[in-house]
């Protein structure tokens, strides 16, 4: 499986702090935001990994990440010319995804929990058309939202509804067998003038492919929309890591325990980064590791 990271966009709701620097650059709490994405590409054993970025920004995320090797991954860049849209992400990632079926998550997607790395594996072995995931939330109408009927099957997906049929959102994390390319290519764009990814899960609905998982409470999905929604996500990853000690999302330490990298690789990162509380993690997690 390959995965996309999706990281253009104009970051307009979040203006001045999003003029010159990209909205996934900005730190919440100690690293980029496109570190906890990336993480959950990692989880879910995913090593080659498609950054779409604005043309402007595509220089510096290669800086970040370089071609990922020293995680012991693929990663490559593509820039989006203008936002057109989510589903413009595999037309786009045609070439990359070749004949393999891929995982979207979009750059400003927080999530943390216990069975993250479950679900990702899960949607992987499950994975018969497209699967995505549903998560409880009080503002159902600034997401995508999908509406069950009693038995709990998929009737409709709807993109930010003004009256939302349910209170379950599509997070920004979705994985599709390699029939999305041909289905993002059929998308017309919508009102809003957008290739929406409403459209893409519409189409496999529509083939009886959609498969819904609903995220339950021991699943934190994190608003990173407005300055508030950053603050707050920042202020949560501050008490975890503070208090469990347990890093949220990094992605060095994550290389390690998946095995992508050994320890030797694991130690060098950590040496790099030594002057601050990030790479005394990394090193401490050496310790730990056989
Ligand atoms: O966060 C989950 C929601 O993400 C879903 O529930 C919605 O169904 C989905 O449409 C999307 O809604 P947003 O309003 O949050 O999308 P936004 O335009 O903010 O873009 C999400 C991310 O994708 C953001 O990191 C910027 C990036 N992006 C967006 C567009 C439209 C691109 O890289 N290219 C684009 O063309």
């Amino acid at each position: 499986m390959k995965g996309i990271i999706l990281a253009g966009g104009t970051g307009s709701r979040l203006y001045p702090m999003t003029k010159v620097v990209s909205k996934q650059l900005l730190p919440l709490y100690d690293k980029p935001m496109i570190y906890y994405p990336l993480s959950v590409l990692m989880l879910g054993g995913i090593r080659e990994v498609l950054i779409i970025t604005n043309p402007s920004d595509e220089d510096i995320f290669r800086e970040l990440f370089g071609d990922g090797s020293q995680l012991g991954m693929n990663i490559e860049y593509k820039a989006q010319d203008k936002p057109n849209g989510l589903a413009e992400a595999f037309i786009i990632g045609a070439d990359f995804i070749g004949d393999d079926s891929v995982c979207l998550v979009l750059g400003d997607n927080i999530f943390y929990g216990q069975n993250l790395s479950k679900a990702m594996w899960n949607a992987q072995k499950k994975l018969d058309g497209a699967y995505i995931f549903g998560y409880p939330v009080n503002n159902a109408s600034e997401f995508g939202v999908v509406e069950f009927d009693s038995n709990m099957n998929v009737i409709s997906i709807e993109e930010k509804p003004s009256e939302p049929k349910s209170n379950y959102a599509v997070p920004g994390l979705y994985f599709y067998d390699n029939t999305v390319i041909k289905k993002a290519l059929e998308v017309k764009p919508s009102p809003r003038g957008e290739l929406e990814i409403g459209s893409i899960n519409l189409a496999y609905l529509n083939d009886g492919k959609l498969k819904v998982e609903l995220l339950g409470r021991g699943m934190a999905w994190l608003d990173t929309g407005t300055p508030k929604g950053m603050l707050k996500a920042a202020e949560f990853i501050e008490a975890v890591q503070s208090r469990q000690g347990y890093y949220i999302s990094c992605i060095e330490e994550i290389a390690c325990r998946r095995g992508f990298i050994d320890k030797t690789q694991l130690i060098k990162l950590g040496e790099k980064l030594k002057m601050t509380d990030y790479g005394k993690y990394i090193l401490s997690v050496c310790e730990e590791i056989e």
